[in-house]
């Protein structure tokens, strides 16, 4: 015990002189009263033993100054001092006050992340221990793959005021304000033959930033970054976001801004996302938390129960598969069922229709033309069938995905599924997706005379998949 109360000290001697340092090289601390630490009014307070008597936001209440010399509060975890002296580790520290056991918060109303942290999906820092360093490199990273709080926040600088939607940027107010990040650099290409280089930003002006330190060609091969125990096979998000794809989500630009997209219209936008071609967007949008809608939960990608981490923002949360457990399918428009209205994550920002019971009102004509083919002929439609189920961007046009497109953006359904017109000679196991192998965007979306059979050419059930060849009616075109 004495010993390591002496190491204690000696981390907390080291500490202080780093933190003079940190006074003297740091301007933007001079704005630490204004963030939610730093707060006279909601800022950080401990009630530990010891500490009671310190004013709310004084450093201490992190940072433990004085636990050398009688602290009796959180034993040091990991068998020693903690970085910093911190009075406990990584996300440790963190949950001590954001809804943790036990918890120490004797001020504010810190938001509960502990409890979104057990979801079957999102960033699990508990799995990883002593890979983060305050201030790392890329290559720090590369090398030890990680995920801590403070990978995503500063909390020196984090602010109290989540962000509005339409915009990607992160303002002095925000959550994620300090928060290191890395700029992508699209040299040529695009799509998954993008050229990109990245370099390090000690601050990221912009959320995706953040995220592309870890998802993206930054840390060498994200496919693989974050090893065997990982859950699945990751992709380069970096490239999927490309401006000179032939479409992407606006996260890094505008869909006017870019070189290989062009604006929907307004109708095909829910009225946040209005004034087409203009808007930008947050990751977190579409990857958060699974709000009930009568749980208020905190924003961000912290946890979720729906796959991928889809976000629950009053509802819309599943994609690829609608709650019968099949791949949601334009009949659910067309015949307004598996609750796709209150259910479909697209249908949060996009309208799809305008009256559910209507299918003749369905906005653009290819979706208003098959699902009434699905209601009246009997036939499935599925989305997958035109688009990818990773809906950040495409090397084809309208988020559609080609049929030669490599795992995961092609994906195989597992299970047996009648596809275009019903009847035996439609059925098939375990089918891959999608079915498209060449797109054509059309300047009227909506009318019917826009698209025609000619804007498509599907597959054709040629080896080694054997499907049947006369789905979409032979090889439409
Ligand atoms: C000593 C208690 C304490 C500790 C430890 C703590 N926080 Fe906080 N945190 C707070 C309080 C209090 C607030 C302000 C809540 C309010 O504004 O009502 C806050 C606010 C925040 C906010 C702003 C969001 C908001 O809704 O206000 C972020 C982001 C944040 N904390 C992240 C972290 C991270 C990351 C860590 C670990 C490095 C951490 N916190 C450790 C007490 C703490
Ligand atoms: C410091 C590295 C790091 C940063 C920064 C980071 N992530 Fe992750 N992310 C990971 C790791 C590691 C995993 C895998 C977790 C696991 O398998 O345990 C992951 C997984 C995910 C998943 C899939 C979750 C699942 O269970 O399928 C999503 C979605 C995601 N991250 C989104 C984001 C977003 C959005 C941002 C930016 C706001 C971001 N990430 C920033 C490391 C990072
Ligand atoms: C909410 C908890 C919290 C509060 C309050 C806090 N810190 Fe920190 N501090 C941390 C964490 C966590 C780290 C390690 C950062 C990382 O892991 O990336 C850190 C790291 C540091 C470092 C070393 C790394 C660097 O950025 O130079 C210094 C110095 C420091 N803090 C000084 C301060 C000072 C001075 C204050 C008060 C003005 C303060 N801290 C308030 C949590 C806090
Ligand atoms: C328009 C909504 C949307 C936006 C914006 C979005 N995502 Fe996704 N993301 C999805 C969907 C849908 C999936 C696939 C879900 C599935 O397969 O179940 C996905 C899958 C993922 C995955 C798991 C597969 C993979 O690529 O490794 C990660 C990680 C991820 N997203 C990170 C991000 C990051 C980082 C950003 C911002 C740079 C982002 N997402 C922006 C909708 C979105
Ligand atoms: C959080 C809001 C949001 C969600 C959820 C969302 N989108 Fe989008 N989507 C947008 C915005 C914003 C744009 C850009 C529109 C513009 O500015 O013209 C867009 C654009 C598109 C485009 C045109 C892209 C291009 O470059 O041509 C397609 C196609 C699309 N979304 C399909 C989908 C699908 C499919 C889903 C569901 C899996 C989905 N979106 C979910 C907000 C969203
Ligand atoms: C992968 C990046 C990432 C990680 C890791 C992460 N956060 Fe967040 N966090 C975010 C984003 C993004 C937001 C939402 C910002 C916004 O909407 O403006 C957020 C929001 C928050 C908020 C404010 C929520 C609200 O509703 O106001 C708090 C508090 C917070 N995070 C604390 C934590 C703590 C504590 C941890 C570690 C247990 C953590 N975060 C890990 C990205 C992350
Ligand atoms: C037969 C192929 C096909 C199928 C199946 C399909 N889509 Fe589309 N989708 C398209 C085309 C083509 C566009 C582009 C329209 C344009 O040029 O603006 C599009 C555009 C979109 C958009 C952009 C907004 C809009 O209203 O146009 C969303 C969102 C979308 N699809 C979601 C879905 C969903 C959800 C499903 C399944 C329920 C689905 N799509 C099934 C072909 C298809």
């Amino acid at each position: 015990m004495f010993l390591t109360y002496r190491r204690r000290a000696y981390v907390t001697l080291w500490f202080l002189l780093g933190a003079t340092l940190f006074f003297a090289n740091h301007p933007a601390m001079a704005a630490y009263n204004s963030t939610a630490h730093g707060s006279a009014t909601n800022g950080v307070k401990r009630s530990s033993a010891g500490i009671t008597d310190y004013a709310i936001a004084n450093c201490a209440h992190c940072h433990e100054q004085h636990a050398s010399v009688g602290g009796t509060e959180p034993a040091p975890d990991n068998s020693g001092p903690s970085s910093y002296a911190a009075f406990a580790s990584e996300e440790a520290l963190c949950l001590g006050c954001h809804g943790g056991t036990p918890n120490y918060s004797a001020n504010g109303s810190p938001d509960n992340i502990n409890s979104l942290l057990n979801t079957s999906y999102g960033h699990y820092p508990a799995d990883f221990s002593a890979k983060h360093k305050a201030k790392e490199v890329q290559a720090d990273i590369n090398s030890n793959a990680h995920v801590e709080c403070t990978d995503c926040h500063n909390p020196h600088l984090s602010g109290a005021t989540k962000h509005s939607k339409g915009t990607n940027a992160v303002t002095s107010t925000s959550p994620l304000y300090g928060a290191q990040g890395t700029t992508a650099t699209y040299n040529s290409g695009s799509w998954l033959s993008s050229s990109v280089s990245y370099s390090a930003l000690s601050a990221a002006g912009t959320e995706y930033k953040i995220c592309f330190k870890c998802h993206s060609g930054a840390v060498g091969t994200p496919e693989t970054w974050r090893g065997a125990s990982g859950t699945t096979t990751w992709t380069d998000v970096a490239k999927e976001f490309n401006p000179a794809n032939k479409s992407y989500h606006p996260v890094v630009q505008t869909l006017a801004g870019g070189t290989g997209s062009s604006a929907l219209t307004n109708s095909q936008l829910s009225a946040t996302w209005q004034n087409a071609g203009s808007k930008t967007m947050y990751c977190s949008d579409c990857h958060g938390d699974d709000n009930s809608n009568t749980v208020a939960k905190p924003y961000g990608p912290h946890g979720s129960a729906n796959n991928r981490m889809l976000r629950n923002d009053s509802s819309f949360d599943l994609w690829p598969y609608n709650p019968s457990g099949n791949p949601w399918d334009l009949k659910d428009l067309g015949s307004n069922t598996n609750s796709w209205t209150t259910r479909l994550l697209c249908k949060k920002c996009h309208p799809l229709t305008t009256d559910p019971t209507d299918r003749t009102q369905i906005i653009n004509y290819p979706h208003r033309f098959h699902a009434d083919r699905a209601v009246s002929k009997t036939e499935n439609y599925p989305c997958l069938l035109c688009h990818l189920s990773i809906t950040h961007g495409s090397g084809q046009s309208r988020m559609t995905g080609n049929y030669t497109d490599p795992s995961p953006y092609s994906m195989t359904l597992i299970g047996t599924f009648t596809i275009g017109r019903s009847g035996s000679s439609n059925v098939e196991t375990n089918p891959k997706m999608p079915w498209l192998t060449a797109f054509t965007k059309n300047a009227s979306p909506l009318a019917s005379g826009g698209y025609t059979r000619g804007s498509c050419s599907v597959y054709n059930g040629a080896s080694p998949d054997n499907y049947n060849s006369i789905n979409c009616g032979g090889n439409h075109p």
